[in-house]
C-alpha cells in the first residue's frame, strides 16, 4: 500500500491522479486535513479509479498519525503535506512550524515504529523545496551541497523538516529520500500563488499585483514533470539522498506576469490585459532569484523536465477556463479574507 499525504493539496493531488493511472494495480491511501488551500475535489479522478482511499487526518496530532499508520502499515509514503506559502509563513509562522516540522516528525517516528529495523521495500519520500538554500544572486544555481539558508519562516520550517529526515537516515539508517524542486505550477494549485491569481484576476479584470519591481526570478517547473521525477527518485534514488528537481525555465516575474496576459488573451479574446498590472510594496526578505542544477537526477536516474514553459503555460490556462467549478469552489470566504488582508484593496475579494 501506497501512502501518500497532503493529496488534496496542489503536488499532492496532481500526483495521485497520475499515479493512480499509470499504476492501477497499486492501492493508494491518500492523508489530508483538508485546510483551506486542499480540495477533496482535486482528487475525484484518483478516486473515481477505485484505487485510492481518502482518511481524513491531521498529521500535527501525534496519536492520530500513530494509530493510522499502525493499521494502515504501508510500504511507501510519499510525504507531499505542508504549509507552503510563504507570505502566509509571513504573517503567521505557527502552523507552519506545526504542520511541517512536528507533522514530518509524528510522521517519521510513526513509520520508524511500524517498520522497525526491517527497511527492504521501504520508501520515505520527503518533498521539499529549493527555498531551503535560500536565495541566489545574478549567477550560479543551487546543487544539493548548496548549505541550508532559508529566509522565510516557511523556507525555515521546510528546512528543519529535511534535517529530521536525513537525521533519520544518518541515525537509524531509516529509507528516505528528498526531492528539493523550484516552483511548481500547473492544474489545481491555490489562486494564492503568481501564476494561478494572474490567471484568474486577468479573467476577472482585476489588477495584478507585482511585488517590487517584479524582477525577481523564479525557475518554474510544470507539475507533471515534477510527479514524474518523485516517483523516478523514490523508485531508482539511493536512500539518505538529495535529489533537486527544476524545470530548466528561469524567468522574472514581470515577463511571467505579462506571458500569461498574452495567453489568455489569445485564447479568450480579451485585449490589453498588461493594463490590469499593477506595482505593489515588496514581500520583506524577498528572496531575490532561484535557479535549480539537476543534473545530478539526470545522471543518476534519467530524469529531465520535458514541457517548455510555453507549453506548461498554455496547458494551466487552458484547465483554469475550463474548470471554472473548481475555481468557484476553492474561493471561499477564506480565500476572500486573505486577498482583502494581504493585497489591501489593491485586488478587490
Ligand atoms: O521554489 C519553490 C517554492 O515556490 C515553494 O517551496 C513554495 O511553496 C511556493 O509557494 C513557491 O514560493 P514563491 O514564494 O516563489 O511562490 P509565489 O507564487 O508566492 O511567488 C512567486 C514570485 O512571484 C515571488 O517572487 C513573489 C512574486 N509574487 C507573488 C504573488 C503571490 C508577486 O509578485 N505577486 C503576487 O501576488
Amino acid at each position: 500500500m501506497i501512502l501518500v499525504t497532503g493529496g488534496c493539496g496542489f503536488i499532492g493531488a496532481n500526483f495521485l491522479n497520475w499515479a493512480t493511472r499509470e499504476f492501477p494495480h497499486e492501492k493508494f491511501v491518500n492523508l489530508d486535513v483538508l485546510t483551506y488551500a486542499a480540495n477533496r475535489m482535486s482528487v475525484r479522478e484518483a478516486e473515481e479509479r477505485g484505487n485510492c482511499d481518502f482518511r481524513q487526518i491531521d498529521l500535527a496530532n501525534e496519536e492520530q498519525v500513530r494509530e493510522t499508520i499502525r493499521e494502515l502499515k504501508p510500504q511507501k509514503v510519499f510525504h507531499f503535506a505542508a504549509e507552503t506559502h510563504v507570505d502566509r509563513s509571513i504573517r503567521d509562522p505557527r502552523i507552519f512550524v506545526h504542520s511541517n516540522i512536528l507533522g514530518t516528525f509524528h510522521l517519521l517516528e510513526a513509520c520508524r515504529e511500524v517498520w522497525g529495523n526491517h527497511w527492504e521495500g521501504k520508501v520515505f519520500h520527503h518533498v521539499s523545496t529549493d527555498e531551503v538554500y535560500g536565495s541566489l544572486g545574478d549567477t550560479g544555481a543551487f546543487v544539493e551541497t548548496t548549505a541550508y539558508d532559508p529566509s522565510s519562516p516557511y523556507s525555515a520550517t521546510k528546512a528543519a523538516s529535511d534535517h529530521l529526515v536525513n537525521a533519520y537516515c544518518h541515525t537509524y539508517g531509516f529509507p528516505a529520500k528528498i526531492t528539493n524542486c523550484s516552483n511548481n505550477y500547473g492544474p489545481y494549485q491555490f489562486p494564492e500563488k503568481l501564476i494561478p491569481l494572474m490567471i484568474l484576476n486577468c479573467l476577472a479584470g482585476k489588477s495584478l499585483p507585482v511585488y517590487g519591481e517584479g524582477t525577481n526570478v523564479r525557475d518554474w517547473l510544470f507539475v507533471w514533470d515534477h510527479c514524474d521525477a518523485i516517483w523516478k527518485v523514490a523508485h531508482h534514488g539511493k536512500n539518505g539522498e538529495t535529489y533537486n528537481i527544476g524545470g530548466a525555465s528561469e524567468k522574472r516575474n514581470i515577463d511571467i506576469v505579462k506571458g500569461i496576459c498574452t495567453v489568455v488573451e489569445e485564447l479568450t479574446g480579451r485585449k490589453n490585459l498588461q493594463d490590469l498590472i499593477t506595482f505593489v510594496p515588496d514581500r520583506p526578505g524577498h528572496d531575490w532569484r532561484y535557479a535549480i542544477d539537476f543534473s545530478k537526477v539526470e545522471r543518476e536516474i534519467g530524469w529531465l523536465p520535458s514541457t517548455t514553459f510555453e507549453q506548461g503555460l498554455r496547458k494551466t490556462v487552458t484547465w483554469y477556463l475550463e474548470n471554472s467549478k473548481w475555481v468557484e469552489s476553492v474561493q471561499t470566504g477564506e480565500y476572500r479574507n486573505w486577498i482583502a488582508t494581504h493585497y489591501q484593496g489593491e485586488i478587490k475579494p
